[in-house]
């Protein structure tokens, strides 16, 4: 369905369908390096497979998707796996914000908030392919003022991921003809052992480092930044700074665990915002690891933070690809994955007191952009 869509639109431009390859019957482009190869879908541009080497050598599938391409359109759940989600991303409280002294109300579909810019957000578009190579492809979506409810100016943006020696390189560039909130991110879920370890398929064995994360946004029971930015003491539940070695479910003990993330109590462990202070130029401001496959992952971005979710809500429904999971592991259950987001601060068209506004709000003719890259090894 998406090579007639592509060669639908280069027709429509008079462009040579040559310019851009269709995808392989299965709908997927495939594109690889040294040590790493990936897959992507147009839809939501969004990435649906990743191969890094395991502590073996072995090829491990270590992102969330589905085996059809065709059914991430359909999926109720919609978890953003793997793709772009815009144009403002993460949540605007009370689905509302100032511009320039005009009161804007954007769609509430998360509650009383509004969540990556309501239901005709990016990742559920299908984005244009504008150019294929071995190991690099870009995607581009031409998003019309007004397209989701409470968002003025027309935004053009792109994205192009790019293998290297171990590398996924993420970029991200756009434009607006009108002052717009604009936050964009890579939505990327990780389960590092590719539900394969047979103790157990949750993360809370998994290590984060976040050695430039001391400080952290407070977030309200609909995880919405409440203004305050606290400072995790060593060893508290939002503490991943002061060692190397803390897992994802270091706190699990701690009566606050349940309920760090909201849901009035019910949503344990993480979706919250950790801020990256002053990190020095190209540092690794994220270590994900995992012990069972021994694959660690390490984020580098421009972004000034991470949001950190540990896929509380995952209800069991969602099929796990045949890359992925073991004889009795075949779906996605509650804290099986862990997304890293890196974003600026949520919401803070809200808060003008964080400094933040002149990052978050597109001016015409001062391009925006987010540069990011993981690098896989072993351990
Ligand atoms: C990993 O590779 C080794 C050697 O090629 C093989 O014996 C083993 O079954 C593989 N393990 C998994 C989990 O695929
Ligand atoms: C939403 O509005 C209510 C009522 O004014 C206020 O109490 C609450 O703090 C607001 N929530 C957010 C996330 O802005
Ligand atoms: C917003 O309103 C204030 C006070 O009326 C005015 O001084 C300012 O110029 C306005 N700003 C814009 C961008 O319209
Ligand atoms: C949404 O706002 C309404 C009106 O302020 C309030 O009654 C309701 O409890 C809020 N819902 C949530 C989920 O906070
Ligand atoms: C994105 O938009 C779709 C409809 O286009 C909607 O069903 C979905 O709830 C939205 N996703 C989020 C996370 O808001
Ligand atoms: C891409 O891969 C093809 C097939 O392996 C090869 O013939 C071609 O030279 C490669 N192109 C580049 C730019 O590396
Ligand atoms: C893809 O390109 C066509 C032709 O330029 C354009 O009409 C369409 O809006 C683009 N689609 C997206 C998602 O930007
Ligand atoms: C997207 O990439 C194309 C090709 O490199 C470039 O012409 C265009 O200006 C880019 N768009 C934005 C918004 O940066
Ligand atoms: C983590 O590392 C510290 C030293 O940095 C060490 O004292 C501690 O025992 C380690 N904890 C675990 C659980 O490995
Ligand atoms: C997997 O399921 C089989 C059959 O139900 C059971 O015998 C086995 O113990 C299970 N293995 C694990 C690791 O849970
Ligand atoms: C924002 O800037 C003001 C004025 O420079 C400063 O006092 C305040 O601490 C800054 N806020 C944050 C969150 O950095
Ligand atoms: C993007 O980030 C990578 C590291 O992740 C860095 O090597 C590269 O220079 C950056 N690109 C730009 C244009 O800043």
């Amino acid at each position: 369905m998406y090579s007639h869509l592509i060669l639908g639109l280069a027709g429509l431009c008079g462009l040579a369908a040559a310019v851009v390859p269709a995808p392989a019957a299965d709908g997927r482009y495939t594109i690889a390096a040294d040590g790493i190869r990936a897959q992507f879908i147009p839809y939501g541009a969004t990435l649906t497979n990743l191969w890094v080497k395991d502590r073996h050598g072995n090829e491990t599938d270590v992102v969330l998707g589905y085996d059809d391409a065709a059914y991430y359109p359909k999926d109720p759940g919609h978890p953003v796996y793997n793709s772009v989600p815009g144009r403002y991303v993460s949540r605007i409280g009370n689905a509302t914000y100032k511009l320039d002294n005009t009161t804007y109300h954007t769609e509430k579909n998360d509650g009383n908030n509004t969540l990556h810019s309501g239901t005709n957000n990016w990742s559920y578009r299908v984005w244009n392919v504008t150019a294929v190579g071995n190991s690099s492809i870009t995607f581009s979506i031409y998003d019309k003022a007004g397209s989701e409810q409470g968002m003025p100016g027309s935004v053009w943006a792109n994205v192009t991921y790019t293998l290297t020696k171990a590398r996924l390189g993420i970029q991200m560039w756009a434009s607006a003809d009108a002052r717009t909130p604009l936050m964009l991110t890579h939505h990327t879920y990780f389960n590092l052992d590719a539900f394969k370890n047979t103790a157990s398929p949750k993360v809370w064995d998994h290590t984060l480092y976040l050695p430039y994360s001391k400080r952290y946004l407070e977030g309200d029971d609909g995880a919405v930044p409440t203004g305050r930015i606290l400072t995790a003491a060593p060893n508290a539940v939002n503490d991943f700074a002061s060692a190397a070695n803390l897992s994802l479910g270091h706190a699990q003990a701690d009566p606050k665990f349940a309920g760090n993330c909201g849901g009035g109590g019910k949503c344990e462990g993480y979706n919250g915002y950790f801020l990256v202070d002053n990190p020095p130029a190209d540092a690794v401001v994220a270590r994900l690891a995992a012990p069972f496959s021994g694959i660690q992952a390490e984020l580098r971005t421009n972004q000034p933070g991470i949001m950190l979710y540990t896929c509380n809500w995952m209800d069991g429904s969602a099929a796990l690809k045949h890359t992925q999971g073991t004889a009795n592991v075949t779906k996605v259950g509650r804290s099986a994955c862990v997304a890293i987001e890196a974003h600026d601060y949520p919401d803070a068209i809200n808060h003008p007191e964080w400094n933040r506004t002149t990052y978050e709000i597109a001016n015409p003719g001062k391009p925006y952009f987010w540069n990011s890259s993981w690098t896989f090894g072993t351990f």
